[in-house]
């Protein structure tokens, strides 16, 4: 009975799965198996042999079942802890990058972003209109009538019609002030809109490229003067740049605003960079001024009753400014290595409470 006891033993020792343990529980204790055949014999011993072979027999089939036990649970612990150290995931490690294939987002759309949510927080709208307008609403609905120097000055695109048409040709919006007219036709008095869009001019240089980007502000009430023109901008030059800039006023002419100033940023051109808010420096970013009666006659408001301010930026211009851009015909090159090094995350989305 011993040499039995250590041959299953030894087979349970060396079991390394469970199918294995199996069938040596099966050749052991099954209902076939050798112990169990063992037990069936004792029903023809005599009662002196069974009294020591029974209880021998019952020892030897609880050591092996025993040991079958403490074999499984010993294969389950090995498999779990195998489970284990595969699986194993190490939560601290940082994320996958995505590296080069994520885009960035524009230097415009960010600023445009930027200058949206400023004025939003002051109570505009935004408002927008057609880059292909009709020479009214970019010209004559703002008091620039035919033959008027401005309409030379502007560079303008036109688009011609075809022979024997002799309406007048549709333009490239030289700048966003049609907006101006469309919005009062559509709202109304009293209004608060920003406009920011493309513009178009035929001019290219360091400083001029043929299609650039404005922001139009138009404000109508009963009373809106001049002074809360200054302190729209003020505050709005302030949250730009995230520090207090001074500003200059410049008496101008435009013919759709009247008085009309041309707003200059303080800044520092020290050492080859600009530097805003500093220095005693001056660089022009804007014109304004008071809506000319004529206009708001165009836009369908009555002069009598309604009065109010309208600007109008270069959102490229303050771009540069902002972040440090030298050349602006960078900003139309597609070139992805200029994209890369100027262009923001696009998890980054412009908020007053984030800081502009
Ligand atoms: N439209 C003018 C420009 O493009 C800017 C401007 C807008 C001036 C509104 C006064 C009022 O230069």
């Amino acid at each position: 009975m011993d040499d039995v006891k250590e041959k299953y033993l030894a087979q349970i020792a060396a079991a390394g799965t469970e199918s294995a343990l199996e069938e040596v529980r099966l050749a052991a204790v099954g209902k076939k198996g050798e112990v169990s055949l063992k037990m069936r014999e004792l029903g023809k011993m005599s009662p002196e042999e069974r009294q020591t072979a029974g209880p021998a027999l019952n020892a030897l089939k609880d050591a092996i079942n025993e040991a079958l036990a403490a074999r499984k649970a010993a294969l389950a612990d090995a498999a779990l802890e195998a489970r284990l150290a595969g699986e194993w995931l190490d939560v601290t490690l940082p994320g996958r990058s995505r590296g080069a294939a994520l885009g960035t987002i524009h230097p415009i759309s960010q600023v445009w972003e930027e200058v949206t949510a400023i004025f939003a927080d002051m109570g505009f709208t935004v408002a927008e209109g057609p880059q292909i307008e009709t020479d009214w609403y970019n010209f004559d609905a703002l008091n620039i009538p035919d033959h008027h120097p401005a309409r030379g000055e502007m560079d303008t695109f036109y688009m011609h019609r075809a022979e024997g048409d002799d309406r007048p040709p549709h333009v490239l919006r030289t700048h966003t002030s049609p907006v101006q007219i469309r919005s009062m036709q559509d709202k109304g008095a009293p209004i608060r809109i920003i406009c920011p869009g493309r513009v178009y001019r035929a001019d290219y240089d360091q400083t001029h490229t043929p299609m650039f980007h404005q922001v139009e502000g138009l404000v109508i009430d009963r009373d809106t003067s001049m002074a809360n023109l200054k302190w729209v901008l003020e505050e709005f030059f302030s949250a730009f740049f995230g520090r207090s800039v001074k500003t200059r006023f410049r008496a101008s002419h435009f013919p759709f605003t009247e008085p009309s100033a041309e707003v200059d940023i303080q800044c520092s051109f020290e050492g080859g960079t600009v530097k805003v808010g500093e220095g005693d420096g001056w660089l022009e970013v804007l014109g304004s001024g008071m809506v000319h009666p004529h206009v708001l006659r165009s836009g369908g408001v009555d002069p009598d009753e309604w009065q109010g301010f309208a600007f109008g930026m270069g959102i490229d211009r303050i771009a540069m400014l902002k972040y440090g851009i030298p050349d602006l015909r960078a900003f139309f090159d597609s070139d992805l290595r200029w994209l890369r090094h100027y262009g923001f995350s696009p998890l980054q989305v412009p908020t007053l409470y984030g800081g502009v």
